[in-house]
């Protein structure tokens, strides 16, 4: 086992958003918004990781890297589409106005020009960055169909006979927006539509569009909807959706549910697995480098994949087969019954990470995993923090899901600077980032009685 198990983690200095996630040719390709200099967002790359099973990852290194006029301060995040036997890449290119001449990797005015670039691959593992790239969009002029800069992350993929691909975008700087290409060959693109909502903030990112049986589900992080959110204001959001793509119509409810419940997770993105079910990997945001003996240091990881399941309105999260494959063949679970004897698990190495608690909580009880607290009141279900969170400010340390009827069955994986807590199969997940979780000796689960008042 590598820290790279379970958990897709920066192989050192700086990640954030999960691109091109796909599987292809056997195997699971996951790149990610990459600086591999310092531990630091900067001019971005795409790293590339695959696997097997989205449990066990390979580093790569970087695959994409700017080359062009058009991409030269930063290959931004984008999607993947397996087309005529290729892998097709599409992601935003970025050219600053002006690269701030004391350190080119930020720009003076934050002013830029954002293209849509193409580049594909015979085998999913070449990238030809010097003669294989192409503009799929050039740079949107006119403010009624785009951003001429805040216009990225572009999502595609086929329905029939044609090729859609869903841009974030905003009008004025005011309103987010979505923008939507068709396409008939997946590199000609014809301008669709510009739909615009409060749903999507001031500025939408890395917007997602997909089929569940029948229905759509429109996911994506749009940015400036909280004011005050205890840390961050740009928050990842899902619902179901109404789309017509030949009329160019997106219909979208009043309510929508946050991904996840904890405070960290963004920039989430989606696709079919090799059995056909909708999976998604997010990123998880993180507050503080972590340094670590024998590694370079690194911040930024992925959550869990999740499988993406529409009910009667509600999006669930379910926890992926092959994580319970791992679970079952290669890992210990604790249960009701390891946790009533906390104090007597045996045969578990204490150095191992990560591990898996499944039980259920009633009112008045606090489950305490290495100093992450978790618990129910009044049927909202809470995880805290504050004791493995510390000198860390400006962050919220309390999450709350929506509150749940009936029974609280939880499934939590706690990795070392990352733990998501599944509520209900799925119903709401919680996940957050955690630095210097204590490691219990004598078991490492305590769950305590408290009385409520
Ligand atoms: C979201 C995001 C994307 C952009 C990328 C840049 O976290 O801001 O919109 O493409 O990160 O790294």
């Amino acid at each position: 086992m590598t820290r790279h198990t379970l958990h897709l983690k920066a192989p050192g200095n700086w990640i954030n958003d999960p691109n091109g996630f796909i599987y292809y040719k056997g195997r699971y390709h996951l790149f990610y918004q990459y600086f591999p200099y310092a531990p630091v967002w900067g001019t971005m790359h795409w790293g590339h990781a695959v696997s097997r099973d989205l449990v066990h990852w390979e580093h790569l290194g970087a695959a994409l890297f700017p080359t062009r006029y058009e991409d030269q301060n930063g290959c931004f995040s984008g999607s993947a589409l397996e087309h005529e036997g290729k892998l097709y890449l599409y992601y935003t290119g970025i050219h600053y106005d002006m690269p701030d001449p004391a350190n080119i990797h930020t720009c003076l005015n934050d002013e830029f020009t954002a293209s849509q670039l193409l580049i594909s691959s015979e085998d999913g593992m070449y990238f030809d960055n010097f003669s294989g790239k192409r503009v799929a969009v050039p740079v949107i002029e006119d403010e009624n169909m785009g951003d001429r800069k805040d216009t990225r992350d572009p999502k595609v993929w086929r329905d029939g006979e044609y090729f859609y691909m869903i841009l974030g975008s905003t009008y004025r700087k005011e309103t987010g927006c979505a923008v939507i290409y068709k396409s008939k060959d997946a590199v000609n693109w014809e301008y669709g539509v510009q739909l615009r909502s409060e749903r999507f903030g001031r500025i939408l990112e890395c917007p997602d569009l997909f089929k569940l049986g029948q229905e759509y589900v429109f996911m994506g992080s749009p940015m400036y909807i909280e004011e005050d959110a205890g840390g961050y204001e740009h928050h990842a959001v899902c619902m179901p959706a109404e789309f017509d793509g030949e009329a160019g119509e997106l219909k979208l409810p009043e309510q929508y549910q946050y991904v996840d419940y904890g405070l960290d997770l963004y920039a989430p993105q989606t696709n079919v697995d090799r059995e056909g079910r909708r999976v998604m990997i997010a990123w998880m945001r993180m507050p503080k480098i972590v340094e670590e003996p024998g590694e370079k240091p690194w911040i930024g990881m992925m959550s869990l994949p999740r499988v993406v399941e529409l009910v009667d309105g509600h999006v669930y999260f379910r926890v992926h087969p092959e994580v319970e494959k791992f679970f079952e063949q290669e890992y210990s679970v604790l249960g009701e019954k390891e946790l009533k004897n906390a104090g007597e698990i045996s045969g578990i190495n204490i150095e191992e990470y990560p591990y898996r608690v499944q039980t259920k909580l009633k009112e008045g009880e606090i489950l305490n995993l290495g100093g992450y607290k978790i618990w129910t009141e009044r049927g909202f279900v809470k995880a805290d923090r504050s004791e493995v969170f510390a000198g860390i400010g400006g962050h919220r340390l309390v999450s709350t899901t929506p509150k749940i009827e009936g029974e609280c069955c939880l499934d939590i994986f706690v990795d070392k600077n990352l733990i998501e807590v599944f509520v209900n199969d799925g119903q709401y997940v919680i996940s957050n980032v955690v630095y210097g979780l204590r490691n219990f000796v004598r078991g490492r689960v305590e769950k305590i009685w408290e009385i409520w008042q």
